[in-house]
Parts: C-alpha cells; sequence; structure tokens
C-alpha cells in the first residue's frame, strides 16, 4: 500500500493541526463534469458502477480536473437496496425508481441481508483499482447511504421532497420498519468494513433526508442505526456523518465517535461549532447554488466561510451535492480559494 502523499483530510479528521484547510466537494464526480458526459453517453448508470475500470476513471475525474484534496468512490447510495434484493433503475432526468417498493410484511420477504463479497464485490474491485492508479495522490473517501435515507427510497419507490409514504411506514408499521432498519444496518456494516478492507481511507454516511425528521423520531428511527454503524467502522477508519438538515442532533451526532459531521448552509459555523463541540471535525457548508454567482463573488463567500470555520477541524465542503449546470471554473475557484486563503 502506497504511503498518502496527501493526507490532509485524514490528519484534519484525527483532530491534527495541518498546513492548509483541506477541500472536497460532494458529488464531485458527476454531470458538471464534461468528461463524466462522455461516458454518460457510451454507458448506463449502473454499467459505470458496476465496471471498475468505468468506476475508477469518473472517481479520477475530479483529482485530475478540479484538484480537490479527495477523492469520492464513484458509486451509489441505492446499489444497497439493489443488494437487498430489490430493483432499482434510474431514470435520466426523473432520478432513482425503485418499481416494487416495500408497503406491507409481505414485501419484506423479498428482501435479505446479502453477502456483500457476492452482491457487492464490484464496488471492492473498484476501490482496488482507484487506490492504484490514485497512487497515493489524496486519500479515497468510500461512503453509504443511512439506512434511515435508504429506507425512504425502499418504501417510497422514488425521490420525494417529503417522503410522506416513507414516513407513514415508519409511524404506521414501527416494527417491521424497525426490522428493515435494522436488515439495512446489518448490510451497510458489512458492506462499509469491505469498502474499508479494499483500501477506503474513511468513510461518509449521507442522510440526506434526516432533516425531513422531528429530533424525537431522527433520534429513534435514524441516529439509532447511524450509532452501530458508526460504532462497528471507528476503529477502522474515520467516519464523518452527514445528516443533512438535522443541525439539532450534531450534539448527538458528535457523541457517535463520529470523527467528522457535514452540516449544510442552514446553520451558521458558529451555531454549528457550539452544538457539536471542540472534539469533532466540521465540514461544510457552502451553498451549492452558490456556485452559480461571479467567480469574484464565490471568492469573496468562501473566504468568508473558512474565516467563520477557523483553521482547526474544518474540511471545507458545500452543504449538499454540486449541482450539474455549475461551470467548471467555478467549481475551480471554490477549491483554490480554500487552498490559498486557508494557506495564508
Ligand atoms: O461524486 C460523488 O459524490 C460520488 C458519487 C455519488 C453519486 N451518488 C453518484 C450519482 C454519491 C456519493 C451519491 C450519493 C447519493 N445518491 C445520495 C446522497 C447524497 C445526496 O446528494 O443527497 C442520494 C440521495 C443518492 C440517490 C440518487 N442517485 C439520486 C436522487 C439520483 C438522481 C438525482 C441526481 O442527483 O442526479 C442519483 C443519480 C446519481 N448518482 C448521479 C450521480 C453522478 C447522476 C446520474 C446521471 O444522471 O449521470
Amino acid at each position: 500500500m502506497s504511503i498518502l502523499k496527501n493526507d490532509l483530510l485524514l490528519r484534519t479528521l484525527r483532530g491534527e493541526k495541518t498546513e492548509r484547510t483541506p477541500v472536497w466537494m460532494m458529488r464531485q464526480a458527476g454531470r458538471y463534469l464534461p468528461e463524466y458526459l462522455v461516458l454518460r453517453k457510451q454507458y448506463s448508470f449502473f454499467e459505470r458502477c458496476q465496471t471498475p475500470e468505468l468506476a475508477a476513471a469518473i472517481t479520477l475525474q475530479p483529482v485530475d480536473i478540479v484538484g480537490v484534496d479527495a477523492a469520492i468512490l464513484f458509486s451509489d447510495i441505492l446499489v444497497v437496496p439493489q443488494a437487498m434484493g430489490l430493483e432499482v433503475q434510474l431514470i435520466e432526468s426523473k432520478g432513482p425508481i425503485l418499481p416494487d417498493p416495500i408497503k406491507t410484511v409481505k414485501d419484506l420477504i423479498r428482501v435479505r441481508v446479502p453477502n456483500v463479497d457476492e452482491t457487492l464485490g464490484y464496488v471492492f474491485d473498484a476501490i482496488k483499482l482507484i487506490k492504484q492508479e490514485l497512487n497515493g495522490r489524496v486519500p479515497l473517501i468510500g461512503f453509504a447511504g443511512a439506512p434511515w435515507t435508504i429506507l425512504c427510497y425502499m418504501v417510497q419507490g422514488k425521490g420525494s421532497k417529503t417522503f410522506d409514504e416513507a414516513k407513514a411506514f415508519c409511524y404506521m408499521q414501527p416494527e417491521l420498519a424497525h426490522q428493515l432498519l435494522q436488515m439495512i444496518t446489518d448490510t451497510t456494516i458489512a458492506y462499509l468494513k469491505g469498502q474499508v478492507a479494499a483500501g477506503a481511507d474513511t468513510i461518509q454516511l449521507f442522510d440526506s433526508w434526516g432533516g425531513l425528521l422531528s429530533p424525537d423520531d431522527f433520534e429513534n428511527i435514524s441516529l439509532k442505526y447511524i450509532r452501530q454503524i458508526v460504532a462497528a467502522l471507528k476503529d477502522e477508519a474515520p467516519v464523518i456523518v452527514f445528516a443533512k438538515g438535522a443541525w439539532h442532533s450534531l450534539d448527538a451526532m458528535a457523541a457517535t465517535g463520529a470523527a467528522g459531521l457535514g452540516i449544510d448552509w442552514c446553520i451558521s459555523p458558529k451555531m454549528a461549532r457550539q452544538f457539536a463541540g471542540d472534539k469533532v471535525t466540521l465540514q461544510g457548508n457552502f451553498d451549492p447554488a452558490k456556485l452559480l454567482s461571479p467567480i469574484p463573488e464565490i471568492k469573496k463567500e468562501v473566504k468568508a466561510m473558512i474565516n467563520a470555520f477557523g483553521r482547526d477541524r474544518y474540511v471545507a465542503n458545500l452543504g449538499h451535492g454540486i449541482l450539474p449546470n455549475v461551470p467548471v471554473d467555478h467549481a475551480r475557484a471554490f477549491v483554490d480559494t480554500v487552498k490559498e486563503e486557508s494557506s495564508k
């Protein structure tokens, strides 16, 4: 295994002081990159995920083109429901569709906790190839969806602003919901351990829909399972928990033993630090839509953001995924400004 030449992200997650702030962008491998769009024309989404050479090429694109301090595996959170036995389609411009979602106890018969080497071995193969091709340039982030966010898609069957059917499932059939959440958790733990064994240097858990739940429901339906995953992984690799909109629980998320907490732009750096305490690294929180502003404006806003977070225990990132219509030079301006300003 090669030694990392740039380990700013890993040192920052461990709470060490670094020469400058590390920077990467959620969903950095994707549709805003012309080089991605070329491969997107030739192969279907899951072909791109399942072919290690394609997943590796896409993973490396933002490292080469935008200069980020970490690579994130090209894959999707929905490969987990797929491995658990559900059909998942990704329809261009429509997003994910699960044609036979989970609604009743009968549907649970179709769901299993799979052998991850058999069902998700292609991800581990991709990670091994990516590590070779990165050759120690930057660390590799592995990831999975948090159980609540995965349940949202398994039950609702498609994207939603409210995930009302997923919530109704939890409120009306709580026993069934908890059974499903535990199955997702067990699969995710085995899957993430496999990612680390294959070479992932750190892990991010995406709870994109955590903020749809009240603080009490977030604890019962989401954080309870996130806690199990962090406990199972944290001695093998630092874990970053990104529960969008769930800022009310930053203290409880810090107490899981996560090394890092992702935050969105709806909370100030100062409040986030107050809630999270000083024993965890914060990551975020640039509004992705602000990358559509003129470059001088982006620079001004990035400087303000990193000065508000300060030098310690901070990873610069967006508050959610990059938008497909962001010009590449705007993404590069974001990354370059973090590098310049935090080295001063
Ligand atoms: O660059 C990276 O961050 C790595 C790859 C990655 C993808 N999806 C690739 C992808 C990651 C980390 C994800 C996570 C993911 N997938 C999340 C959590 C993060 C978030 O944004 O909230 C969620 C909720 C999904 C589910 C998903 N996958 C949706 C809703 C969609 C369609 C809408 C969209 O954002 O594009 C996808 C498809 C998807 N996953 C694309 C990519 C590059 C676009 C596919 C394409 O059209 O080419």
